[in-house]
């Protein structure tokens, strides 16, 4: 193949042309092969040096040769940038914003009972009171002994308790059988004055409509000088009327016995029937709550207090029962079941939390 400086330079021209002109990677590569691969024109010029005189291939062996890494260098130049081009663009494209929720939407909900013991906190938050706890399985000593039921105590036989094997030489430990053990946590660990809730699981072994072994209660305490029933119905009210979201809440304090408490009342709360349903609110009929009185003072003095000095009150409350009043269940057992359907329905959205001014159900 003859050549000369003219077709020299005219080829290296059009080759770096033809590189510049590559707008995408797959593109370059076929010029590239076009001009270097086995069968390129370039590979073909340097081939055809075999075959010139030694003094041809003196003069253009230099040319052909710098021909080749002139188109070599620019295709690597050139294949930079369109790497460096198509990073740019995937980073301009492919943007990732953190802070967004999963798109998938929200998955699982906030169960009621979780839902009101988060409202409790609100609702007695704006009253002073902070939320205590203790443990399920709890010694017999701080789920009955401490509170007035020694072990003769023919109260003890009022829970059905679960009863845990013992370990040789121990008592046996139960499975509490209410929250009123965190009221003597509370007081042997605190100083008074003291205003807690203790929200949590409780255990009694019964089973039916209304009963599950495992349910839940929320326990109140409040020890300080000059405390008397008055502030315990006033706290009531507050509470039902704050967590019902109405005014027209009846309270009805029934005279009863709790072994923890001198004087103890039942609570009853009025209903009245709308559409066969009852709605908390009126007083056509009454349903209990829960137990409550003012704190023995012998419980306050088996937590090493005066109850010369310290006196309180007390009470008790099913939460599962003022879920299913709020929230319109009707089968309790159903709460325990994890039945997603159920869960769909009656759950709360992860990131509502509730708060007093948007009421508290909100
Ligand atoms: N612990 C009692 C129960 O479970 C309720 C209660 C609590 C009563 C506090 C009085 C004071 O039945």
């Amino acid at each position: 193949m003859a050549t000369n400086t003219d077709t020299i330079d005219s080829l290296s021209g059009d080759w770096l042309a033809r590189v510049e002109a590559a707008t995408d990677l797959p593109s370059l590569e076929a010029e590239r092969v076009a001009a270097l691969g086995k069968q390129g024109a370039i590979t073909q010029l340097l081939k055809s040096l075999g075959g010139m005189s030694p003094e041809q291939r003196q003069a253009e062996g230099p040319r052909i040769h710098a021909l080749r890494e002139n188109v070599t260098a620019a295709i690597a130049e050139r294949k930079a940038t369109l790497e460096r081009a198509e990073l740019d663009r995937r980073l301009a494209t492919e943007t990732l914003d953190m802070s967004l929720p999963v798109p998938l939407g929200e998955q699982g909900s906030v169960h009621p009972v979780s839902q009101v013991m988060d409202e409790l906190a609100e609702i007695f938050a704006d009253l002073g009171f902070s939320v205590a706890t203790g443990p399920e399985i709890e010694e017999q000593w701080y789920n009955f002994t401490a509170l007035n039921m020694p072990e003769s105590h023919p109260a003890r036989a009022m829970h059905d308790t679960f009863y845990l094997r013992a370990a040789e030489g121990e008592e046996a430990k139960v499975l509490r059988t209410h929250t009123s053990p965190v009221q003597i946590r509370t007081m042997m660990s605190q100083k008074p004055p003291i205003r807690i809730i203790a929200p949590g699981r409780t255990y009694r072994s019964d089973s039916d409509a209304t009963h599950t072994p495992m349910f839940h209660q929320v326990e109140a305490l409040v020890i300080d000088r000059g405390i008397h029933m008055g502030h315990l119905k006033w706290t009531l009210e507050t509470f039902l009327k704050a967590y019902f979201e109405r005014e027209d809440i009846v309270l009805r304090l029934r005279p009863s016995y709790f072994p923890f408490t001198e004087p103890s009342a039942e609570i009853d709360v009025g209903y009245t029937v709308v559409n066969g349903r009852r709605v908390l609110g009126g007083a056509e009929g009454f349903m209990e709550l829960g137990g409550s009185g003012m704190v023995h003072p012998r419980v306050i003095a088996n937590c090493g207090l005066d109850p010369d000095e310290w006196q309180g009150f007390a009470f008790g409350c099913g939460i599962d029962r003022l879920a299913m009043l709020k929230y319109g269940m009707d089968d309790l057992r159903a709460f325990f079941d994890g039945d997603l359907r159920w869960l769909r329905h009656y759950g709360f959205r992860s990131l509502d939390v509730p708060t007093l001014s948007g009421g508290v159900g909100a």
